[in-house]
C-alpha cells in the first residue's frame, strides 16, 4: 500500500542519511516531492548540483536532461540516479547532436562567424557540449534573456534551440521582431521560414516545443476572461507566441511561484503549466482561486513517470551497494557541457 511504501522510502532515507541528497523538479507529483530535500526549477536545481560536495548520491525526481546536468556539475565520483530511465523530456528528444552538426555547417556558410549557439537546458549533454565547445551557453526559462544578451554582447547572431517558442517570447520581450527570427526545421534538414532578408535574420529557431505548454491556446484564455475578467492569466514562455502575447503573465515556474506568493488574498488565476504544479499551488494558497487555464489536464506525462514504486527501488538499490539506474556523462562531454553550464551559472 501507499502507507507501506512511504515508511520503506523513509527508511531508505534515514539509511543512506548525509550519504544522499534527493532533488525534485517542480513538475513532480506530491507523493515523490514530499522526499525531496531539494526542491526548486531547472536552474535552481542546477544550482543546488554544483553546491552538492558532502553526498556521495543524488537521487534525482525530474528528467533525464536533469539528471544528466547534475552528473555535469557534480564531481566525478558523485552518483546521480534517475529512478526511472523513461523519464525523458520530449523537447530535448527535439535536438538531435548529428542535426546540429548539420545545421551548423548550413548556417556556418551562410552567415559565417556571427553565429553563437545557445541551448535551453532541456536538451543532451551532447548537444550542451556541442555549444560549449562553439563558444556558446545554456539558459533555462528563468535566465533566457540575461543569457540571449550576453549572447548578443558576443555576436550578431544566435542560434537557439531546442524550444522554438521560448526562444522567440525571450527575444520578442527584448525587442526583436519576428521578421528578424527564422525557423530551422531539423527533420527537413532545412529552412522552415524566413521571413526577412537573411542578411537581418538575429535569431535562428530550432524547430522543436514542449507539447505540454504547447496545448495551451488563446480560446482557453478567452473563455477564462469571458467568465471573470477579474482572473489574471500567468503561463510559462514555452507556451506558443500567442498565448503569451494574450497572458497577461508569462515566467519560469518558480517566478509563477513567486507571483502566486506575493499575491493579495483573494486573487484569481488561470494558470499555464504543468498541472501537478498548477494543483499543488492551489493546494497550497487556499486564500486564492487558482484554476488550470485548460479544462483538461495537461500532466507531463514523462515527469509523472516517478513515482513511489520507483523512488524506493532506487533508494533500496543504494542501501544495497548496487545502485541502479545511474545517468553517467562521458569526461569528453561532462568537459564541454560543464563549459556551456558554468557559463551560464556565471553571467546570470
Ligand atoms: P523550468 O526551467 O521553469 O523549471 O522548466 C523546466 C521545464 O521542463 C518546463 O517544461
Ligand atoms: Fe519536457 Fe515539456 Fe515535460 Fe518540461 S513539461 S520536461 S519541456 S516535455
Amino acid at each position: 500500500s501507499d502507507q507501506v511504501y512511504d515508511e520503506r522510502i523513509q527508511q531508505a532515507k534515514d539509511r543512506l542519511s548525509q550519504e544522499l541528497v534527493i532533488m525534485g523538479h517542480h513538475y513532480q507529483r506530491n507523493e515523490v516531492i514530499r522526499f525531496a530535500d531539494f526542491t526548486g526549477d531547472s536552474l535552481e536545481l542546477a544550482r543546488i548540483a554544483e553546491r552538492q560536495k558532502e553526498a556521495r548520491y543524488t537521487v534525482f525526481c525530474g528528467v533525464h536532461f536533469m539528471a544528466e546536468t547534475a552528473d555535469i556539475l557534480t564531481d566525478d565520483d558523485h552518483i546521480v540516479i534517475l529512478p526511472d530511465m523513461k523519464a525523458g523530456c520530449s523537447m530535448a528528444d527535439m535536438a538531435d547532436i548529428d542535426e546540429l552538426e548539420e545545421a551548423w555547417e548550413v548556417m556556418q556558410e551562410e552567415w559565417g562567424d556571427t553565429i553563437i549557439p545557445v541551448t535551453y537546458v532541456n536538451s543532451t549533454a551532447a548537444i550542451k557540449a556541442f555549444v560549449g565547445r562553439h563558444g556558446g551557453t545554456t539558459c533555462t526559462s528563468s535566465n533566457a534573456s540575461g543569457v540571449l544578451k550576453w549572447a548578443f554582447s558576443r555576436k550578431k547572431r544566435i542560434l537557439f534551440l531546442p524550444d522554438q517558442h521560448l526562444g522567440r517570447n525571450t527575444a520578442f520581450s527584448m525587442g526583436i521582431p519576428l521578421e528578424q527570427m527564422g525557423i530551422w526545421n531539423p527533420i527537413q534538414g532545412d529552412w522552415e521560414e524566413i521571413k526577412g532578408s537573411m542578411e537581418d535574420i538575429r535569431v535562428l529557431l530550432w524547430k522543436g516545443h514542449c507539447s505540454v505548454h504547447t496545448k495551451f491556446t488563446v480560446d482557453q484564455i478567452k473563455r477564462v476572461r469571458e467568465q471573470d475578467p477579474e482572473t489574471k492569466v500567468i503561463v510559462h514562455p514555452e507556451c506558443t507566441f500567442d498565448v503569451v502575447q494574450n497572458a497577461d503573465e508569462n515566467g519560469s515556474t518558480s517566478y509563477i511561484i513567486q507571483q502566486i506568493k506575493n499575491a493579495p488574498a483573494g486573487s484569481k488565476w488561470a494558470i499555464g503549466t504543468e498541472v501537478n504544479l498548477v494543483q499543488r499551488l492551489a493546494e497550497n494558497h487556499p486564500e486564492q482561486q487558482i484554476q488550470l487555464l485548460s479544462r483538461t489536464m495537461c500532466p507531463c506525462l514523462t515527469m509523472n513517470r516517478i513515482d513511489r514504486p520507483h523512488l524506493l527501488w532506487a533508494l533500496e538499490s543504494l542501501v544495497e551497494g548496487q545502485p541502479v539506474n545511474q545517468v553517467s556523462v562521458d569526461p569528453e562531454t561532462t568537459y564541454w557541457s560543464r563549459k556551456a553550464l558554468e557559463r551560464m551559472l556565471s553571467i546570470v
